[in-house]
């Protein structure tokens, strides 16, 4: 079964308390069985996880690429300025990989500094703004 690796940026373990309004009702928890059922729905095996510090997410982001596994990366706040995430990043779609950028909400309608993204530049694509649906259709593309 092919294993496609979910990462989570800063602050999106707080889903579900963090600004409802924007990020909708459902916690990290919810978020990761919405997206294991329908992984496996699709035959994949999902490995969801969320992290806080940079150094970490790089770290997933070079395991990836050694255990040659597609990411679903939301970068959360890292997307506008990590020069360091975006560079991991790169080594996914340059080992052959897909890279889905994933928002939950559509940065492009919010503050101008979430206009700016420097991982999009190194991603397969980008889907933003259906909620824990914008994981749903990174994992259809995966499969
Ligand atoms: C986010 C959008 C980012 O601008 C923000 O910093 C996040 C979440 C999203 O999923 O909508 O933490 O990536």
């Amino acid at each position: 079964m092919s294993k496609v690796l979910i990462l989570n940026g800063p602050n999106l373990g707080r889903l579900g308390s963090r600004e409802p309004e924007i990020y909708g009702s459902a916690d990290f928890a919810e978020l990761t069985s919405h997206v294991q059922a329908k992984a496996s729905a699709l035959g994949l095996t999902a490995d969801v996880r969320q992290t806080d510090s940079e150094a970490e997410l790089i770290k997933w982001l070079h395991e990836a690429v050694d255990t040659g596994s597609n990411v679903i990366l939301n970068p959360a706040a890292f997307t506008h300025y990590s020069y360091a995430t975006r560079d991991a990043a790169a080594l996914i779609t340059k080992a052959g990989l897909k890279l889905i950028e994933v928002h939950l909400s559509n940065p492009h309608s919010r503050e101008e500094f979430r206009h700016t993204s420097v991982i999009s530049g190194v991603a397969t694509g980008v889907i933003a703004g259906f909620g824990v649906g914008s994981y749903l259709a990174a994992l259809d593309l995966v499969a």
